[in-house]
């Protein structure tokens, strides 16, 4: 049995648009460790959502997915029929979304909901009531016998964001995607969410990606990063590797603009120049030659490849292949 719960090998996704084919994710392979926490990050519009969608199959009509394979303790979730993946999907895989107000149903009682969630399994109702409180306590929700018969909107957002991680977590899954679960949430309600994530990952052994664009949050909850621009992992390494040794120009000017680093009092928050390429016409080349301060001539003439920087830690840039340690 392999170390990694899940294994993802050159995975493309396009998106056919009115304009011609959206290369959402072009080629984009790595793995999640068992019992480890792997975020991934990049600007908006890079194609994070659209990565973490592929992984439970909750795609837009649209979509046209294809590579290798997406192995998930061992089997290829690309040849599964759309059943064998519903019945993984809210079972042994699960989501966390940004808003927990479209992830939970308004007219329903949070007791009905996180009963109704584990209809696979044999206990009787006042046994699944008894794990739904159970489940409520381990994520902190005061009195929850009581607040099961309450409706999503009688929760503030921090505790209905809690309710989405123990309806996650109802199941025992292996792995649980969480895209942007703090990004709706304020500064201190984000750090508990954080807490609370770190905490219930480590009993219960399970792994996590988690999507966000907060870098703070990136370095405090996971193991592993993944970067991504304009649809591709540019960078891949330990929490260490990204934030101290990021080798990838990208990478690095994502971490010069975040406002955590920033150490002096100016009125404008810096970003990095220019924009996103249009993912419907890619340029020749390196994906991120049109911002790079650095770029060689090379750059507009071929695509870099993934080159080995240590054990873990990848980033596709020519420099790194310049014999140059200026990268
Ligand atoms: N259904 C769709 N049809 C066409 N284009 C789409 C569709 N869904 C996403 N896209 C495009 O795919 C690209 C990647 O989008 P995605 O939502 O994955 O980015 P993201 O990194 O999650 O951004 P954000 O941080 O804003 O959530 C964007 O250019 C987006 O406009
Ligand atoms: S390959 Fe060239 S353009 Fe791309 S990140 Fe490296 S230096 Fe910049
Ligand atoms: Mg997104």
């Amino acid at each position: 049995m392999t170390e990694n719960v899940l294994e993802i090998k050159d995975i493309s996704v396009d998106f056919i648009t009115d304009s011609g084919r959206l290369k959402a994710v072009r080629h984009a392979s790595f793995n999640v460790p068992k019992g480890k926490i792997i975020g991934l990050v990049g600007e908006s519009g890079c194609g994070k959502s659209t990565l973490a969608s592929v992984l439970i199959r909750l795609m837009s009509d649209n979509a046209v997915v294809s590579g290798e394979s997406i192995l998930f303790e061992g089997e290829n979730l690309l040849d599964l029929a759309p059943e064998d993946m519903r019945a993984l999907r809210g079972n042994k895989m699960t989501m966390i979304f940004q808003d927990p107000m479209t992830a939970l149903n308004p007219v329903l009682t949070i007791g009905t909901q996180m009963t109704d969630i584990q209809h696979r399994s044999r206990a009787s109702k006042l046994q699944k009531r008894e794990i739904a409180v159970d489940m409520l306590k381990k994520v902190g929700i005061p009195d929850p016998k009581d607040r099961l018969n309450q409706y999503p909107h009688e929760f503030s957002g921090g505790m209905r964001q809690r309710i989405c991680i123990a309806m996650a977590l109802l199941s025992r899954p292996s792995l649980i995607i969480a895209d942007e679960p703090t990004t709706a949430l304020d500064v201190t309600l984000e750090a508990q969410i954080v807490h609370l994530l770190k905490d219930l990952q480590e009993e219960m052994g399970c792994s996590i990606i988690c999507v966000s664009h907060h870098l703070g949050m990136i370095a405090e909850l996971c193991h592993g990063v993944v970067v991504m621009y304009a649809g591709e992992l540019i960078e891949q390494g330990t929490v260490q590797d990204i934030f101290h040794r990021a080798a990838h120009p990208y990478t690095q000017r994502l971490l010069e603009c975040d406002p955590a680093n920033i150490r002096c009092r100016s009125k404008n928050l810096p970003t990095i120049e220019g924009e996103i390429p249009n993912l419907v016409l890619l340029p020749k080349g390196c994906i991120f030659q049109d911002r790079c301060h650095k770029r060689i001539d090379l750059c507009t003439q071929r695509e870099p490849d993934p080159t080995f920087i240590g054990p873990g830690h990848w980033a596709s840039c020519h420099l790194l292949n310049q014999g140059e340690n200026h990268v």
